[in-house]
């Protein structure tokens, strides 16, 4: 070997604590309560399949077009996500992406390249937010997301009215990640409204259609934006809403002036054609057959999945009352405890992963072992 080191002025990075956490339940066994990965998983604990996405892929296998897509994405694909999040196929710009992470890269690039510099961000959010803005050039400024104990955009809203210079504020459109906790509607018409005078550029990050109250429901934010004339860019992502998590299936659209449509799908299609050149097509296919052939078995299926969730946070708020009013306001498919880290490490020694912060995702536990998690936190959560 050379003797030549390249890489040794690479500093040793912290690996990813919700994969290491997801790692360790793992590791575990299949004994183990797994509320680490947000992932939604069966009774048994295996990745829950949806029989409409699965019916679409028995369809694709016979014939699926193996070749390179346009730049864009699979067209399909593409109008079957704007019917999602904008209720038609409106010709705004829109490209396929490498799930709900490279449709949030692709945008924060976009914002970069229009002369944006600072991200504000709402926190406690999704711990890969931080990476994804700082890889993108820009830089974060973080305001609390909640007062009380309840989400808020009073603190963000202060900030907006102090600054100058155009910020993007990201923002979860609903199914917040690790809170649970969404802004209620009202909260959300107060922002657009003091957002319409200004000119900050929203970015909603939309993982979780469907898993809140309902995929019409759950694009309010959105679609508030959208009747006020807000500019905004929107990350969806069709991996946990199609259960298609590894095929890495998403798309970044732009709500914006008509005029600046064709020049804003150039710099998408060439900022994706920069970092990974055409996003993979198995899952926007799939996506687009579900949503053609099977829409309605794919919206009962979500719909089972959120009385799933509700069941379980019954469970929880019976046998641990302490987190009860937790339980009655949170959406999707996270709660955060008011735990340690030490109580969770110890929750470990029982077989429960939560992953870091406290974050418990309810759709990886099986509804039989709610009862099992739950009494495992009561002595945690009572302390
Ligand atoms: C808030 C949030 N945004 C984006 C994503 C990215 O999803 P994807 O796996 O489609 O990249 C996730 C996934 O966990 C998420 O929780």
């Amino acid at each position: 070997m050379s003797a030549f080191l390249p890489f040794t002025s690479l500093s040793p990075l912290e690996l990813d604590p919700i994969f290491e956490s997801a790692k360790s339940a793992a590791a575990a066994g299949p004994n183990a309560i797994n509320g680490t990965i947000g992932v939604i998983l069966d009774e048994e604990g295996y990745v829950l399949r949806l029989r409409s996405t699965k019916k679409a892929l028995n369809l694709l296998h016979e014939n699926e077009p193996l070749g390179y897509s346009p730049l864009a994405g699979v067209p399909e694909f593409l109008e079957a996500a704007k019917k999602l999040v904008l209720g038609s196929a409106e010709p705004i710009p829109c490209i396929a992406s490498s799930g709900g992470t490279g449709a949030l890269s692709v945008l924060l690039r976009l914002a970069h390249a229009t002369g944006i510099r600072k991200v504000i961000l709402p926190t406690p959010t999704w711990a890969n937010h931080q990476r994804v803005i700082t890889a993108a050039g820009l830089e974060i400024e973080e305001v609390e997301y909640l007062e009380n104990d309840q989400p808020s955009f009073d603190a963000l809203s202060d900030k907006l009215s102090s600054l100058t210079e155009p910020h993007i504020i990201l923002l979860h459109a609903c199914c917040h990640n690790p809170l649970g906790l969404d802004p209620l509607r009202k909260q959300w018409q107060k922002l657009s409204d003091a957002l319409k005078s200004t000119e900050h550029l929203p970015l909603l990050d939309f993982a979780y259609q469907g898993l809140g109250d309902g995929v019409e429901e759950d694009v309010y934010a959105v679609r508030l934006f959208k009747d006020a004339d807000i500019p905004c860019m929107i990350a969806w992502s069709a991996s946990k809403n199609h259960g298609i998590y590894g095929l890495r299936t998403g798309a970044a659209l732009v709500l914006a002036p008509l005029e600046e449509h064709v020049t804003i799908q150039q710099h998408l299609e060439i900022i994706s054609r920069s970092i990974f050149s055409v996003a993979p097509v198995t899952g926007q296919h799939i996506v687009a057959i579900t949503q053609e052939k099977f829409y309605d078995e794919w919206m009962q299926e979500l719909a089972d999945v959120r009385e799933s969730l509700e069941r379980k946070r019954e469970v929880l708020a019976q046998i641990v009352p302490v987190l009860s009013d937790r339980c009655a306001n949170a959406k999707g498919i996270f709660l955060t405890l008011p735990i340690t880290d030490e109580q969770s490490i110890e929750l470990q020694k029982q077989n429960i992963f939560l992953a870091p912060g406290g974050r418990l995702n309810i759709a990886g536990i099986p509804e039989g072992r709610m009862g099992e998690l739950a009494e495992g936190l009561k002595g945690c959560v009572l302390d």
